[in-house]
Parts: structure tokens; C-alpha cells; sequence
């Protein structure tokens, strides 16, 4: 009798064994296979996140290639890149009668590009709220209101003795020459402070532009012409007048240092 019934408790306990053999083979296999699988997804997830990366970096180097070009088809239409379109000296307008689409007046007979207008609002706003008082002196111009505007600035120079082609050349080193300003792509404005209205160098000392060149990247714009970049931009230190490029690309020119030719590899 006691001999029968060690037996089977030993046989229970060897039973028993395989069940709990078995069941912890499966819960080995079952944490091995959870395993197995999450580290697929970490992988397979960083493989996305790399190529969404490459994607983004990829049209980011198209939207660039493309602003060098035909600045106002790229301007007109609303593809990737529209307010990378570069203008200057050396790349004017390529149609001389380009109009934004649709304007908006942001102050009396200031109008933009009304793709920018609201990022612009924001920042006055926003400059507004913390005490500033500046505004809108110049935005869109037309190719003869820019001849208007070079025309008036030259005289001044003859006037003060130069010859007309020393005027030229002066004028040209803060007005650009007809055809090749920005302020005809409808992205371009001149903020000026209300408490200093001269356009020289001391504007950059309020306090108003010291708050415009610090966060005017958050809105998408860039001080187009910064202090020591004239043999780069052409054009002399005007700390009032912004370029809107878009949030991505203000953050990165910013972060940079760099103007909007050396950005855009020109
Ligand atoms: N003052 C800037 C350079 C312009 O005339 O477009
Ligand atoms: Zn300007």
C-alpha cells in the first residue's frame, strides 16, 4: 500500500513537472517572441523616421534649387519653396509686372503677399503686446513705384554734389535697382520704429528692431540685410527690413547666420 502510493504521488509530481515545464517553455517563447517583435518595431519605426528625415531634407534641397530660378513662376504658383524666391542684382524679376495673386493691406496703402499676412500680423501684434510701437513703412512696390523710389534717392545724392553716375552707384548700395527689389515679390516689408523714424544705422538700436531681429524667425522672416553681409546681399546694413522665407527656413538662416544667398548656396 505505502509502496503504490509513492509511486503515484511520484508519477502526480513528474506530471506535474511537464505542466510546468511546458507552461514555462510557452511563457519563454511567448516574452522571447514579444521581444523578437518590439525590437522589429523600434527598428522598423527608426527606419521611417531616417527616411522621413531624407524625404524632408530632399525637398527642402529641391525648394532651394528651385528658388534660384524662375523667381516669379515660382512666386505665382504654391509650391514647396514659393517664399524662398531669391531677388536681387544678379537675379531680378523674371517678369517685371509680377503681382501677388492676392494682397492684403496690412496698414494703410501697405499691402503683402497675402500668404504672409498673417505671420506679419502676429508679430506686430505680438511686438505691440510687450510695449513696441513700430509699423509698415514700405511693402509691395511696383516696378515704377521702386523706379520712383531710386529715382528719388539718387537726386538726393546729385544734390548733395555727386555726379550722376557716383549718384548711381550710391543709390544702388541701399535702393535696389528697378526690377531686381524684393519688396516687388510682396514679401518684403520695412517695420520701423515710431519712436526713431530715420532709416540709418541707429534704427537698429531700439528697442523695436532689437525685438525684431531677435524673434522675427518665429514668425518666418529674416533681417534681409544684416551688418558686414553688403559684399554678399549688395545692399548696406538696414536693420528694418524684413524677408518673409517661411518659418522652417527663417529658423535655419537664423540658426546659421547666414543671409538668404549664402543659404541658398548662390
Ligand atoms: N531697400 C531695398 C534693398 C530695396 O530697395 O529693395
Ligand atoms: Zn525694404
Amino acid at each position: 500500500m505505502r509502496r503504490v502510493s509513492v509511486s503515484q504521488r511520484m508519477k502526480k509530481m513528474f506530471l506535474l513537472g511537464i505542466i510546468m515545464g511546458a507552461v514555462a517553455g510557452i511563457l519563454f517563447t511567448v516574452l522571447i517572441a514579444n521581444g523578437i517583435i518590439s525590437n522589429k518595431e523600434e527598428t522598423y519605426a527608426a527606419r521611417v523616421q531616417t527616411l522621413t528625415n531624407e524625404n524632408e531634407s530632399l525637398q527642402q534641397e529641391a525648394a532651394k534649387r528651385g528658388a534660384v530660378n524662375n523667381n516669379t513662376d515660382l512666386l505665382a504658383g504654391n509650391e514647396e519653396g514659393w517664399a524662398l524666391a531669391l531677388v536681387n542684382e544678379s537675379h531680378p524679376m523674371a517678369d517685371t509686372s509680377y503681382v501677388p495673386a492676392e494682397m492684403i493691406e496690412v496698414e494703410s496703402e501697405r499691402s503683402v503677399d497675402s500668404r504672409i499676412a498673417a505671420d506679419l500680423e502676429q508679430m506686430l501684434a505680438d511686438g505691440a503686446a510687450e510695449g513696441l510701437s513700430m509699423y509698415v513703412a514700405s511693402a509691395y512696390r511696383s516696378y515704377e513705384q521702386q523706379r520712383d523710389v531710386f529715382d528719388a534717392t539718387m537726386r538726393d545724392w546729385i544734390n548733395q554734389g555727386y555726379s550722376p553716375l557716383s549718384a548711381y552707384d550710391e543709390t544702388r548700395k541701399s535702393v535696389a535697382v528697378p526690377g531686381t527689389s524684393e519688396h516687388a515679390t510682396g514679401l518684403a516689408v520695412d517695420i520701423i520704429a515710431s519712436e526713431y523714424e530715420a532709416l540709418d544705422d541707429r534704427q537698429g538700436d531700439t528697442d523695436e528692431q532689437k525685438w525684431l531681429m531677435e524673434h522675427c524667425w518665429e514668425y518666418g522672416f529674416i533681417l534681409r540685410y544684416p551688418q558686414e553681409k553688403a559684399d554678399i546681399t549688395g545692399i548696406i546694413y538696414e536693420p528694418w527690413h524684413y524677408r518673409y522665407v517661411g518659418k522652417a527656413a527663417a529658423k535655419e538662416i537664423t540658426e546659421q547666420g547666414v543671409t538668404l544667398e549664402e543659404y541658398l548656396g548662390e
